[in-house]
């Protein structure tokens, strides 16, 4: 892939290792939401690939919705201010929500969809991410499901990007300045 001058990129897990944990990921939470009404919410956009490999690895009757927020803008550090975006399409009431994360950073975003998602009247709600940035959390969000601990470094692939780029790089790699 043609790269931004100045600007590496080091594989941190590969589309294998990525590849076998979202099946297993997927094997849990279709283990534990058996005879349950799920529904699946990305959080966009960086968890578009994440769900829709995860979503193919449960094996359940469940529904799939997209919130979209803005807490970042064009920089790399959290405001700490969260806006919805895109809001979901349907009723969560009385229904089992999962809410799928690329990666809880600071933890600021998924508290906010956390409560948003709750007060909407959902039976229970999880949270699934992809990746944690553990030493970065500023506030305390239960992740019920987690694929990777990764440093406190900034990742891109795998649908995460950086100014928008390198979304559709296959691993999650660190960027790295030259
Ligand atoms: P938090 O509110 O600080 O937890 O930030 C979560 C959001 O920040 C994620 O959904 C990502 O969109 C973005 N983010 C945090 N760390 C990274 C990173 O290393 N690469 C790309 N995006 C990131």
């Amino acid at each position: 892939m043609r790269m931004v001058d100045g600007e590496r990129l080091d594989v941190l897990i590969s589309r294998d290792a990525i590849a076998a944990r979202v099946r297993e990921m997927g094997e849990c939470i279709t283990n534990d939401y058996r005879d349950k009404e799920l529904i699946l919410v990305g959080i966009l956009k960086g968890s578009f690939i994440f769900m829709a490999d995860l979503c193919r690895s449960v094996d359940l009757l469940a529904e799939i919705d997209f919130m979209a927020v803005s807490s970042y803008g064009m920089s790399t550090k959290s405001s700490g201010v969260v806006r919805i975006v895109k809001d979901l399409d349907n009723s969560v009431e009385g229904k089992h929500v999962l809410v799928v994360e690329d990666i809880v950073d600071t933890g600021l975003t998924l508290n906010y969809i956390y409560g948003h998602v709750k007060s909407r009247g959902a039976t229970s709600v999880k949270i699934c991410t992809l990746l944690d940035k553990v030493s970065r959390r500023e506030i305390t969000v239960p992740v019920h499901y987690k694929g990777f601990e990764i440093p406190d470094a900034f990742v891109v692939g795998y649908g995460l990007d950086v100014k928008e780029r390198y979304r559709n790089v296959k691993d999650v790699c660190r960027v790295v300045e030259d």
